[in-house]
């Protein structure tokens, strides 16, 4: 691949997706976009890349965004944020919502599912408590053929092997084949949607949590920023935004600080809280 290809790709993949690629991950162009190449019957990378360079068709360019998308999740990913979730938050809005009993979740890059999943099947277990409320989780992705795997609830041997308790597998899971497909009922209590961070997050309404996981990472500086304090705007004063393991606010937005004790969750920083109670 010539350095023009390089640039051309990652510029659009910059504009689309919100994806930083440097050099060094040129190689993940070539290995990621071959499929998409035969897909399209392209003789080679080299004909695909002339193809995106002359911006071809928008099914073509969206197959090569939603290649170049890192789609790795897992059930209770990291445990601790679920476990504090479990812990804190949900009592937290059990006492806080009383009077209107309800509230809101968004699972902001939701992939193939297991995020927007592991907080259904920890509502489930709070049912009794939850009678009579109405809880919202929408989960949302860039890639449309992510949130049809997503939607289906259908999941393989080795991803419900990894992180989802035993006693979930059997109670939430029921065997099709040498899949296993996740309950109707959690299917339901979920609202897959595309959607693009870099877009206009209003259009989502207000969150009360938010599930912002294992997707900054891949972007750069501005984008980080732009995306966080939109985010920001989407929350009440007492809302919780939650990052993984290796992402941060700090350097990237004064909008939000760590909940002290509570690593990977965040409020909205007091000077802001402020402000949202007011507008609020
Ligand atoms: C590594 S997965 C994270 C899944 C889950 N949040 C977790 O922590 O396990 C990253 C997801 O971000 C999505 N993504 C990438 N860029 C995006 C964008 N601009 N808007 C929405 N989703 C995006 C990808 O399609 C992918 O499914």
């Amino acid at each position: 691949m010539n350095v023009t290809d390089f640039e051309i790709i990652a510029q659009l993949l910059k504009e689309r997706s919100g994806l930083a690629l440097n050099k060094e991950k040129a190689y993940l162009l070539e290995s990621r976009l071959n499929p998409v190449a035969r897909k399209w019957n392209f003789s080679g990378f080299d004909e695909l890349a002339q193809a995106i360079r002359n911006r071809g068709e928008e099914a073509l360019l969206v197959d090569v965004t939603e290649a170049m998308t890192t789609n790795e999740s897992f059930f209770f990913r990291d445990q601790k944020p679920f476990d504090q979730f479990n812990e804190m938050v949900l009592p937290y809005l059990l006492e806080a919502r009383a009077a209107r009993r309800s509230f809101r979740i968004w699972s902001a890059a939701c992939s193939s599912g297991q995020e927007p999943y592991t907080l259904a099947m920890l509502l489930k277990e709070h049912a009794d408590k939850l009678a009579g409320w109405r809880v919202e989780i929408v989960a949302t992705d860039l890639s449309n053929e992510i949130l049809d795997k997503a939607k289906e609830g259908l999941y393989s041997q080795f991803e419900v092997q990894r992180g989802l308790p035993i006693a979930h597998l059997v109670k939430y899971f029921a065997q099709v084949g040498d899949r296993w497909q996740i309950d109707e009922s959690l299917r339901k209590m979920i609202k897959f949607q595309q959607f693009n961070l870099l877009g206009d997050l209003s259009i989502l309404g207000k969150f009360d949590v938010v599930f912002c996981r294992n997707v900054l990472i891949y972007f750069d500086m501005p984008t980080k920023t732009q995306v966080l304090n939109g985010i920001a705007d989407r929350l009440p004063a007492d809302g919780f935004l939650y990052l993984g393991g290796a992402e941060t606010v700090l350097g990237t937005t004064d909008r939000f600080e760590i909940m002290q004790g509570h690593r990977g969750i965040y409020s909205l920083a007091s000077a802001h809280a402020e402000k949202a109670k007011v507008a609020s």
